[in-house]
C-alpha cells in the first residue's frame, strides 16, 4: 500500500502573529504535525501559540529560505496579518528559492454593512487629509502608521497602543490608551464616548478580533476612515 502522505506528520512553519495563526498551530499539532510558529517580536508580551516558537526577523527572503532548508520544513503557512506585506512577499520569494511549498491563509476584508459610515482610502496620507478640522480622532492603528497624522495639529488624537511608546508621540494634542482592543462592542463604544471621539481611523484588517470597534462605530453612527489594502 502507498504511504498516506496526506496525513503523514509534517514539519510546518507558520508565519504568525495573529489569533488565526494560534488556532492553526493548535489544530495542526492536534493532527500530529510538528509545528513552529514564527513571530516578528513586535510586542513585549505576546500570547504564545502551542508548539515551538521562534521570535525575530529572518534577514529577508534569503534568510527565510536558508532557515526553511536548514530546519527541514515540509511546508510553510503564511497566517500573518493582512497588512504585514513585507513578510508575505518574503514568504513567496523564500518558497521559490527553497522549494518549500507555501500556503497563504490571509483573512478576507470586512464588508461595509447598512449603518456603516465608512470613507475608504488607500493611503495613510489620504486618511489624514479627509479628517475635518476640530475632529477628535481615534487612531486604531499600529505605531508604524501614526506619522501621517502628526501634521494635523487642528485635530485631537486618541491613540490606542498595546505597549507604551518609548518616547512621547509627536502629536500636538493626544491621549494614549494602552491595551488591546476589546472584543465587546459595548466596551469599545464606551471608550469612544468617554473620549468624545468623533471619527475612527482604522485598517480593513478583516477577522473577528478587531471587529468590535466597527460595531461600536456603527452603533454610535461615527464616521470611519477605513484604510483598505491594495
Ligand atoms: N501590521 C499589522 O498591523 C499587524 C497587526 C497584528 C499582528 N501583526 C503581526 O506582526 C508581525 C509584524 O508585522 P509587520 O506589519 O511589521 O510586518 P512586515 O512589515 O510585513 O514585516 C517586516 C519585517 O518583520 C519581520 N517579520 C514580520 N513578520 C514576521 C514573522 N511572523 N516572523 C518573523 N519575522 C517577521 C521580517 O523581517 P526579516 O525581513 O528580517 O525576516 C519582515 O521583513 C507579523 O507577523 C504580523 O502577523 C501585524
Amino acid at each position: 500500500m502507498p504511504p498516506d502522505t496526506e496525513h503523514a506528520p509534517q514539519k510546518v512553519l507558520i508565519l504568525g502573529g495573529t489569533a488565526e495563526a494560534r488556532l492553526l498551530a493548535e489544530r495542526l499539532i492536534a493532527e500530529g504535525h510538528l509545528v513552529t510558529t514564527s513571530l516578528a517580536g513586535r510586542t513585549n508580551d505576546p500570547i504564545l501559540p502551542a508548539g515551538a516558537v521562534r521570535i525575530g526577523g529572518f534577514g529577508g527572503a534569503e534568510g527565510l529560505a536558508v532557515y526553511l532548508r536548514t530546519e527541514g520544513f515540509d511546508r510553510m503557512i503564511d497566517a500573518t496579518h493582512p497588512f504585514a506585506r513585507r513578510i508575505s512577499e518574503n514568504a513567496i520569494k523564500a518558497a521559490a528559492i527553497s522549494g518549500v511549498p507555501l500556503e497563504q491563509r490571509l483573512r478576507p476584508r470586512w464588508q461595509k454593512q447598512p449603518g456603516d459610515r465608512w470613507r475608504s482610502v488607500t493611503t495613510l496620507e489620504a486618511a489624514a487629509e479627509v479628517l475635518p478640522s476640530g475632529a477628535t480622532v481615534f487612531l486604531a492603528l499600529g505605531r508604524q502608521y501614526l506619522d501621517a497624522f502628526v501634521g494635523r495639529d487642528d485635530c485631537r488624537f486618541v491613540v490606542r497602543m498595546v505597549d507604551a511608546p518609548e518616547m512621547p508621540l509627536a502629536f500636538a494634542d493626544y491621549t494614549l490608551v494602552l491595551g488591546k482592543p476589546a472584543s465587546d462592542p459595548d466596551r469599545e463604544a464606551d471608550l469612544f464616548t468617554a473620549y468624545g471621539v468623533t471619527h475612527l481611523v482604522c485598517r480593513n484588517s478583516g477577522g473577528p478580533a478587531g471587529y468590535a470597534k466597527i460595531l461600536a462605530a456603527r452603533r454610535l453612527a461615527l464616521p470611519v476612515v477605513m484604510l483598505e489594502r491594495d
